[in-house]
């Protein structure tokens, strides 16, 4: 398959890439070491077009889709993962499903401060006891006149202590037996009453990310905040995950590639028996696999890119796509550590980095085990 990018998507691209490069590269170790993002540099960001890519323009974004979407987070996860996901969450995970959900009055109201970066965006689904089976959620919305009152906590939310703007499901029908069926979206404002960011993690990598806990506690909201319709929540958060696992998928690709290129820089620079180590098929073999696995993801998320701006079902594909590139990015990952030898293993060199970053990728946004049910599902014809 040979994909030959417009004039306007390939300037898209090199944007993120000169962005990745003369702006990332110099701090991404140093965000990595102090454990967060500015937010200047995420208001830069914004100014360049690449938190509102998927945006219309008559929003203020970019009015492009998400295989332009992926175009860009390659580059940026390419040198810096924690920013990457910062992105795709604020791309894939709350703009994406008020585009696909959202009523005109509630895009009018954040669509165009999701794309100056004046607010950034959070989804708020796991909890302590609902994980891989995020429909046995317990934080509740009790309906109170024209409002509903949440109750409950959220943990492991990607940019829930910076975001302004958090899609959270709750359970509207208290009968935890219905599942999925009992589940609303609400947009809830940081500013709330009743709304408190909780612990933040201490994680293996991503650490400049932010990853928090938030609490609900009689947080009010009004009617007017419900994403889609009531109790139809579940279908907005499975529909949303099929877009962020495609942004996931991207990352592990972005670590990928990165984790190659270094390989080869090194191998091309270190000498021992008297000659590079790129002359040993030891290491060419390594870079081959390398090379094709990393070829092969990126045609599996390009695909299901394609297929969810065509708004064809591809839950499937998105799925594949994160399955195999998490897997890859891993396997890649460990093999630039394995090259680099004893200097990889140190924080001289960034693929420790690339080596602790890409474990997340076959967790969050589903694990390597769920894409598996979600696949054999559609393997074997059964929902
Ligand atoms: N699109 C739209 N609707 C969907 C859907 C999809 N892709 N998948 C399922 N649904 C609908 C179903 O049609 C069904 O609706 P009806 O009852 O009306 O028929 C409903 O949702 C329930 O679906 P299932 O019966 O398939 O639900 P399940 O309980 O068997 O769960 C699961 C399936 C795939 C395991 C799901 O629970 C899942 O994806 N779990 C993983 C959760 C996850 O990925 N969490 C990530 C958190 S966010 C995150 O990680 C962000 C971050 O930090 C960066």
């Amino acid at each position: 398959m040979l994909i030959e990018l417009t004039e306007e998507q390939r300037m898209l691209k090199d944007t993120a890439r000169d962005f990745a490069d003369n702006e990332l590269a110099p701090i991404a170790a140093k965000l990595d070491r102090e454990k967060s993002i500015p937010r200047e540099l995420l208001k830069k960001m914004a100014d360049i077009g690449l938190l509102s890519i998927i945006i219309p323009e008559k929003y203020g974004g970019v009015g492009l889709g998400n295989f332009e979407l992926v175009l860009a987070l390659e580059e940026i996860n390419r040198v810096c993962a924690s920013t990457g996901v910062t992105v795709s969450v604020h791309a894939s995970l709350c703009t994406s499903p008020i585009l696909r959900f959202g009523n005109d009055e509630q895009k009018q109201r954040y669509l165009p401060r999701l794309a100056t970066g004046e607010i950034l965006g959070a989804y708020a689904l796991t909890e302590a006891n609902a994980g891989s089976d995020a429909a046995s959620l317990e934080t509740t919305a009790r309906k109170d006149g024209n409002d509903y009152v949440l109750n409950g906590s959220k943990m492991f939310i990607t940019n829930g202590g910076i975001a302004e703007l958090i899609i959270v499901f709750a359970r509207t029908n208290p009968d935890k037996s219905l599942r999925a069926k009992g589940i609303t979206a609400f947009f809830v404002e940081a500013g709330y009453k009743g709304f408190k960011v909780g612990k933040k993690e201490e994680k293996l990598g991503i650490s400049a990310s932010n990853t928090v806990e938030l609490v609900f506690e009689d947080c009010r909201v009004p009617k007017e905040n419900i994403l889609f319709e009531e109790n139809k929540g579940f279908t907005v958060a499975m529909d949303t995950l099929d877009g962020g696992r495609i942004g996931i998928a991207t990352q592990a690709l972005g670590i990928a590639q990165a984790s190659l290129d270094a390989s080869v820089k090194y191998a091309n620079q270190r000498k021992q028996f008297g000659k590079l180590i790129s002359e040993f098929q030891a290491i060419q073999w390594k870079l081959a696999d390398m090379a094709t696995d990393i070829d092969a993801a990126r045609m599996l998320v390009y695909r299901a890119a394609m297929m969810r701006d065509k708004k064809v079902p591809h839950t499937r594909e998105a799925a594949m796509a994160k399955l195999f590139a998490s897997t890859m990015a891993n396997k890649a990952a460990k093999e630039a550590v394995q090259i680099h030898g004893g200097v990889g293993y140190t924080k001289e060199f960034p693929v420790e980095r690339f080596f602790r970053d890409a474990k997340i990728t076959e967790i969050y946004e589903g694990t390597s085990e769920v894409q598996k049910i979600v696949i054999s599902r559609a393997v074997l014809g059964r929902k």
